[in-house]
């Protein structure tokens, strides 16, 4: 790796390293948290290894006509922003990134928010926004010689994982909670060849577990504990930024599970900000389940200054997560940008997915829950009607197909999570019918939809 660019820096004491001296557990062997990578050269505002802002807009601009096979990436076309490897020819890439931005229609006008967009990380190669940090980090193990990559999982990163891994010609050892994951997920990391252990615990169980392994065998932890991961999470912050013409949205709402993904986008975000690429940061919002929130209680109890972890229970099983390993960076972001944490239940979750759904714009349950959200924010008047609001859709739609089907069909909700919300959902089930294969039949079932 290239060490003469970057480092890493502990978040809780602020010890120095390098990153080949890190600890298997990516834990600070002084105070037990997590590391981040750090390029000291940013600093010096003169500095010969200070990245030019408007250099470095012009030169990404180029490269989307380049035909080298490393431009053709989401996250390294902004490599000059991730210097962590000793040679980009060691880069594993599946031409992740360069996801779609949507214009919402149909949420705008409900909300009355007429810069309304999704950023749809779900349309990576292996379908959740898990491949851009993935390229990073299974790089850096690459590089670093690992056999063996390893990470527990709730299902993308397992996915992502195995893929990269399988690219590089490495192994992989996915662990997951028995019985908690979608299928489709679980069938990706079967095709692409990783060992895959289901463990009779929850995901919090299996991190905890993987940890200790990773102490006694040479794999490569590759959880966005990992901090190389969140360097190529950051990246879809630039893609944003870019495609705004590096005005920065008012804000941006991610949804809340291990919380990599918010303080990787926070980090893209700060990072622009101080090397001038971008006048301000936008507000960054992280909404959770409320059946797995710890960082929403830690906002309503002490604005995120301590977390009490929970035992979660969702449907959204991405983010099944009772304690966060990234919390405190996760905070750092809600608080330095003026964001909010907040809950949604069962019932928002599944009409949020289902009303993006509706608009073409399929997504996991997890990633509704930054739909969900945006409508508690405005109802509170936390967001104004003139902002410009990008959802961050995390996960492709068939990722967990069976959620979907059992909306439609009415059997996902119980009662009392549907309580309040029977007319929202019952507009926007669409069951398959049983038909007769005659033209009056088809045409009758045409009756009576509603709009
Ligand atoms: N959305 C989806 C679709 C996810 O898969 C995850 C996390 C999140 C949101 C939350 O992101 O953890 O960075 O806050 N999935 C992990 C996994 C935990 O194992 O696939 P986070």
């Amino acid at each position: 790796m290239n060490e003469n660019l970057h480092q890493l820096r502990c978040f809780g004491c602020g010890a120095r390293i390098k990153g080949a001296e890190a600890q298997p557990d990516f834990r600070c062997s002084a105070c037990g948290e997590l590391f981040e990578v750090e390029y000291p050269g940013w600093k010096e505002k003169k500095g010969p290894e200070r990245p030019l802002a408007g250099a470095l807009k012009w030169l990404w601009r180029e490269r989307r006509a380049s035909h080298e096979n490393i431009d053709h990436s989401g996250v390294w076309r902004f490599r000059e922003l991730l210097p962590i490897l000793d040679s980009f020819g060691n880069v594993v890439s599946l031409r992740e990134g360069n996801t779609p931005l949507y214009h919402l229609h149909r949420a705008a006008k409900a909300l009355g928010i007429d810069q309304l967009y999704a950023k749809h990380q779900g349309m990576n190669p292996t379908g959740s926004f898990k491949d851009t940090g993935m390229t990073a980090a299974l790089s850096v193990a690459k590089e670093r010689g690992f056999e063996w990559v390893a990470c527990a999982s709730t299902g993308n990163t397992s996915a992502a994982m195995a893929a990269y891994a399988a690219r590089a010609g490495l192994k992989s050892l996915v662990l997951i909670p028995e019985g908690k994951i979608a299928w489709g997920k679980l069938s990706q990391a079967m095709d692409y060849g990783a060992v895959t252990c289901q463990l009779n615990t929850d995901f919090d169980g299996c991190l905890s577990l993987l940890t200790e392994i990773v102490k006694q065998a040479p794999i490569h932890l590759l959880n966005s504990v990992n901090p190389y991961r969140l360097e190529g999470q950051k990246t879809p912050a630039f893609e944003i930024a870019e495609a705004f013409d590096w005005n920065v949205p008012d804000h941006v709402i991610c949804p809340g599970g291990n919380l990599g993904n918010s303080s990787a986008l926070g980090k893209g975000f700060r990072e622009m900000f101080e090397l001038g690429l971008i006048a301000r940061m936008p507000k960054i919002s992280v909404i959770q389940a409320a059946g797995a929130n710890p960082l929403a209680q830690s906002f309503a109890r002490d604005n995120g200054a301590t977390l009490e972890p929970v035992e979660a229970h969702t449907r959204a099983t991405a983010i099944r997560i009772g304690n966060p390993a990234s919390w405190r960076k996760a905070a750092r972001v809600i608080l330095e940008t003026g964001g909010w944490c907040l809950d949604v239940s069962e019932g928002e979750i599944a009409v949020a997915k289902a009303e993006l759904g509706a608009e073409g714009l399929g997504c996991e349950p997890a990633s509704a829950v930054t739909l969900a959200g945006l409508k508690k924010l405005v109802a509170k008047g936390s967001v104004k009607s003139s902002e410009t609001v990008v959802l961050v859709l995390t996960g492709h739609t068939l990722k967990d197909a069976d959620y979907t089907i059992d909306f439609h069909r009415g059997t996902l909700l119980d009662e009392s999570e549907a309580k309040g919300l029977e007319g929202a959902i019952s507009k926007l089930q669409r069951n398959a019918v049983v038909v007769d294969a005659t033209i009056d039949a088809v045409l009758a079932t045409l009756k009576g939809v509603s709009a």
